[in-house]
């Protein structure tokens, strides 16, 4: 199948432009963060796959920022499962990646592109003009490249629902820590950590990328809605710090605390340092209770 590298869209609009035109849509509710804690990998993956499949139900041209990562193998089969068994239709959706890793071909059977074939695109109804991954594989001017890409998101309407993971050091797309809040789709040079932490999934011996192409945090906090899914015990101090610590570019998904509509959809190894648990189950209650439209 062919996929669209974002390449897609690169006219005249102005960056005010496209500041201006993504201002938060803040719902009814008046914009909250929540924290949905599941019992297990299981089940935050299917809880993850409702969430999605109702804004896909809602808005049948919905944009999605799809995030790879083997947290969200299990979102994805259970939205493919939704498109085979009850028919939901991705015909009309737009996706956009967070990141690629730069250098590798999209037949990289470690490249994001590959994941996103495997788990996702070649099981459901996407159009492939409307798949946009970033190309690890430019050479030249990157900043031109990247423009274009923060320009195809902009002309597709802004991210409706983004998908997001955590790496270990708190990193959200490939914003490493001390990446700036204000920063747009670029290069970005991955620490030791993502290198150590994502080395296992390449060959003996195979070199490993060390730089990526991802989109920034100002791009990630202009969607309409966020949902981060975490499982395991290994993310439990990054969750805490993301959710319950101070606001840093230190742990970059602690800029989510700014956002007006985010959802931590995390199992119960996953939110085990969190202060707060009993409380987050409490605001469940009462949200499914005062507005349920919240929780899908
Ligand atoms: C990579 C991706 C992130 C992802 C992270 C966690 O670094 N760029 O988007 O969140 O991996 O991956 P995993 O879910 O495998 O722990």
């Amino acid at each position: 199948m062919g996929i669209v590298h974002g390449r897609a869209g690169a006219g005249n609009v102005g960056r005010r432009e496209i500041l201006e035109a993504r201002e938060y849509e803040i719902g009814e509710d008046g914009g909250n963060m929540l924290v949905l804690l599941n019992s297990n990998y299981e089940e935050l993956s299917r809880e993850a796959a409702r969430i999605v499949a109702g804004a896909v139900r809602s808005k049948p041209n919905a944009t999605l920022g799809l995030a790879t990562g083997s947290t969200t193998v299990g979102m994805y089969k259970e939205l493919v499962r939704l498109h085979q068994v009850e028919g939901l239709d991705f015909s009309r959706v737009v996706t956009f990646n967070l990141d690629e890793y730069l250098g590798l071909a999209p037949k990289h059977p470690q490249s994001f592109h590959c994941f996103m074939t495997e788990n996702f695109f070649s099981h459901v109804n996407v159009a492939a003009r409307n798949i946009h991954i970033p190309d690890g594989t430019i050479g030249g001017d990157y900043e031109e490249y990247c423009a274009a890409y923060e320009r195809a998101i902009y002309e597709a309407g802004g991210i409706d629902v983004q998908i997001l993971g955590i790496g270990r050091n708190g990193h959200i797309g490939f914003n490493e820590p001390t990446s700036s809040f204000g920063s747009r789709t670029r290069l970005k040079v991955l620490t030791s950590e993502t290198i150590e932490d994502n080395r296992k999934f390449f060959g003996p011996g195979e070199e490993m990328p060390e730089c990526a192409i991802t989109m920034g945090i100002g791009t990630i906090l202009e969607a309409k809605k966020i949902l981060l899914l975490a499982t395991g015990e290994a993310k439990a101090e990054t969750v805490a710090e993301a959710i319950e610590g101070p606001i840093t570019a230190s742990v970059t998904a602690s800029c989510l605390q700014l956002h007006p509509d985010v959802t931590f959809v995390i199992d119960e190894a996953a939110g085990a340092r969190l202060k707060q648990r009993g409380y987050y189950r409490r605001v469940m209650e009462m949200t499914a209770r005062f507005t349920p439209n919240r929780l899908s």
